[in-house]
């Protein structure tokens, strides 16, 4: 992999893919971690009289623009963090970008709107990928969180300019990721979460020839435990991969993996904000019940088997966090992975959020700015924003 610190950037107009897709409220970026992310590598660049014209996309506008999704908020939240001045394109691409551009002298950024209010973005379309291309003399990238996604500002582009590098982000993230697939499988423990087995499925199985352990929580445990004949009342299932859960169970005997599932729940009669909780003391559930997170015995189950853990990659909530009497079980986790002495990689919206708040940051090893690029890396996917700068994974 060239990083940047390789590439010569000094004094040249350098075209910058950063992730800057961060939650808004009220006009405002509510959380400014992925900009924060980004800024080792902006001021690498600026330490080196380089221009930077910067490509972030954000939510998903669908080639339309959409003044709710502008990037003038994270423009202005970039310019207080540096000290200095950011300019904001009116669109991706045309007029002003490119006479922006052009006049940009050393040590000035311009960040162009939202690249997803192009619709060729998520085509990676060939005519905006030179064009973006043709913007600079360098192209750097540094949005691991869209390095899943093959589009032009993220792969496309890459192929029309010669110099080309990643930035210190994506390094970061791709070392702390091959760490944990790298793992030794005895102490490799793999806690996941979340709604839906069908998002993890590719996981479990890449995970599977590699871990000792699986700890399961959120609403796709009640797949697991209805695919081994448990009662789970009126919990959500995925009936459609109750054989795939199956087949995952056999093979992890097979393969001498444990997989953990939960034997107590939180469950309530609705899903709802003010629903009361009820601790369940077994693995079935009551037919008026649906399980809204792992119960106490489960959790502390879980912690313990983290506590002596070697490796540890934790993607997804083991309940339905955004609701405090549901959050029990993800914020023991939380704490539990915190405590790990071993290496520990957190990825995934809630799950991040759960360490976060329990102002746990520091005691995890990486905290993956990537919740689906992190998931598809430890699939064992090649990523197409990281093939795209050369960078493989060897086995
Ligand atoms: C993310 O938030 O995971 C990345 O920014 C990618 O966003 P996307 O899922 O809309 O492509």
């Amino acid at each position: 992999m060239t990083l940047i610190d390789e590439l010569p950037i000094e004094g040249r107009k350098t075209l910058m893919r950063v992730d800057f897709n961060c939650p808004l409220k009220d006009g405002r970026v509510a959380d400014d971690s992925r900009i924060r992310a980004a800024l080792p590598t902006i001021q690498h660049a600026l330490d080196r009289g380089t221009s930077l014209i910067l490509v972030s996309h954000l939510g998903r506008p669908k080639g339309q623009p959409n003044e709710a999704l502008s990037l003038a908020p994270v423009g202005e939240r970039l310019a207080e963090l540096l000290d200095k001045e950011v300019l904001l394109t009116d669109q991706p691409i045309g007029e002003t970008a490119t006479r922006l551009s052009k006049e940009l002298r050393d040590g000035q950024i311009v960040l162009l709107e939202n690249i997803r209010f192009h619709p060729g973005e998520t085509k990676n379309d060939e005519h905006l990928s030179r064009h973006l291309a043709a913007l600079a003399d360098c192209y750097i990238n540094d949005a691991f969180g869209t390095a899943h996604r093959a589009h032009s500002s993220t792969a496309g582009v890459a192929q029309h300019i010669r110099d080309k590098a990643a930035g210190f982000l994506i390094a970061k993230e791709v070392k702390a990721l091959e760490r944990v697939l790298d793992s030794h499988r005895l102490g490799f423990v793999a806690v996941l979460g979340g709604a839906k087995v069908s998002d993890k499925i590719a996981v479990i199985e890449n995970l599977l020839a590699r871990v000792e352990r699986i700890l399961i929580g959120g609403a796709m445990a009640y797949t697991f435990l209805a695919a081994q004949g448990h009662k789970i009342g009126a919990s959500r299932i995925e009936e459609e991969h109750l054989p795939t859960a199956k087949r995952i169970m056999e093979l992890a005997a097979q393969r001498g993996v444990h997989i953990g599932l939960p034997v107590d729940h939180v469950a309530a009669t609705e899903f709802s904000s003010d629903a009361s909780r009820r601790v369940i003391e077994s693995p079935d559930i009551p037919p008026e019940l649906m399980g809204l997170d792992i119960g106490p015995k489960t959790a502390a189950a879980y912690a313990s088997v983290l506590q002596s853990a070697r490796t540890v990659f934790w993607n997804g909530p083991m309940g339905v966090f955004e609701f405090p009497q549901f959050a029990r079980g993800t914020q023991v986790v939380a704490d539990a992975v915190a405590e790990c002495p071993g290496w520990t990689v957190v990825g995934g919206g809630d799950s991040v959020r759960a360490v976060v708040e329990g102002g746990f940051s520091d005691e995890i090893d990486h905290i993956s700015t990537g919740g689906g690029a992190s998931l598809e890396f430890m699939e064992g996917r090649e990523l197409p924003g990281l093939r795209a700068l050369g960078i493989r994974r060897e086995e």
